[in-house]
């Protein structure tokens, strides 16, 4: 029968005799993929859907960790598909090479919740993120707000072939668009605090004045800083990152390395919430976009700024 199906009939049939079941009467195995457990944001994702999934005995997680390798990654999609979970929560490394083992969990009427980074066209059940294109123009208008019109940038680009790395990096230009800002230096640092030192370095070596570094994770705008410091010009430029955790972006910011940190939700939670929803047969939008705010010195105290 259609996994979907069985429990729906049973909460229907359930339903139709007075008796309704409480929850925790069906149980669900939601396998999670991970794409890498190297960096800090993906650490508390996990445990963000751990502490999710915790609340409802009814629910069993299995974690799968790709260590940053898109190939390993389509094959735990497979393994999960063939162990026959009951939904996927899949947080891809790649769009583009991950799109294809995602749409055929879907086709294979698993629900897939893609959670942070997106895949192309629209086989899955929903899309959960925040709006990397809003938080990169943000960061654009930040700057702008801060720094004189002939500015010198360095932008330090997420991996480019995952679409939050496309949107915060769009969503940047769009933001100093019309300023008469220069970005001088750009590089992919693959989301990577060591790659992000190395191409600071180079910058560094390359331009004798900088007013700012746009990292788009705080790991790459951490890496650039100690580069500019050990090279003793970290008072020359103000640093911006992206994903604004307790123990790492606001911490940066506290600690006058980071001039400001843009909120990046995990959504942990709201996948599970929303994996919990598709199984016990409830309709969910197609793309959840999460909020998010902005940390400086100056508003720390207050938790922050959301953005609009
Ligand atoms: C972690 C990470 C975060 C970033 C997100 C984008 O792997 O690089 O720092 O905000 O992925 O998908």
């Amino acid at each position: 029968m259609h996994r979907l199906l069985l429990p729906v009939l049973i909460l229907t049939l359930a339903g139709c005799s007075g008796s309704s079941k409480p929850e925790g009467a069906q149980a669900f195995t939601i396998g999670m993929s991970q794409c890498n457990l190297g960096e800090p944001w993906r650490v508390q994702m996990n445990a963000d859907i751990a502490a999710a999934a915790k609340k409802h005995s009814n629910i069993k997680m299995v974690f799968k960790d790709a260590q940053n390798d898109t190939l390993k990654q389509r094959a735990h999609i497979e393994e999960l598909v063939s162990a026959g979970v009951d939904a996927i929560i899949v947080s891809p490394k790649e769009s583009q090479p991950l799109t294809e083992p995602i749409a055929k969990a879907y086709q294979a009427n698993i629900p897939v919740i893609v959670l942070d980074r997106a895949v192309q066209g629209d086989q899955f059940t929903c899309f959960i993120g925040a709006d990397n294109k809003k938080i990169g123009k943000a960061a654009g208008e930040w700057l702008r707000k801060k720094l004189g019109p002939n500015a010198t940038i360095v932008e330090l680009k997420g991996l480019m072939t995952s679409i939050p790395g496309q949107d915060r990096n769009q969503g940047f230009r769009s933001g100093i668009e019309g300023s008469g800002i220069n970005v001088a230096f750009e590089a992919d640092m693959k989301w990577l605090e060591p790659d992000a030192r190395k191409e600071m370095e180079s910058a560094l070596a390359r331009l004798s004045k900088i007013d700012a570094v746009y990292a788009h994770n705080d790991p790459g705008a951490h890496g650039a800083y100690l580069a500019a410091k050990a090279a003793n010009r970290e008072r020359e430029m103000l640093f911006v990152g992206i994903d604004a955790l307790p123990h790492e972006g606001i911490a940066y910011v506290k600690q006058d390395i980071l001039n400001a940190t843009f909120q990046y939700p995990t959504g942990g939670a709201e996948a599970i919430e929303t994996a919990l929803k598709i199984l016990n047969g409830q309709q969910v939008p197609k793309t959840i976009v999460l909020g998010s705010r902005v940390f400086t010195a100056d508003n720390l105290s207050q938790g922050g700024e959301a953005l609009p």
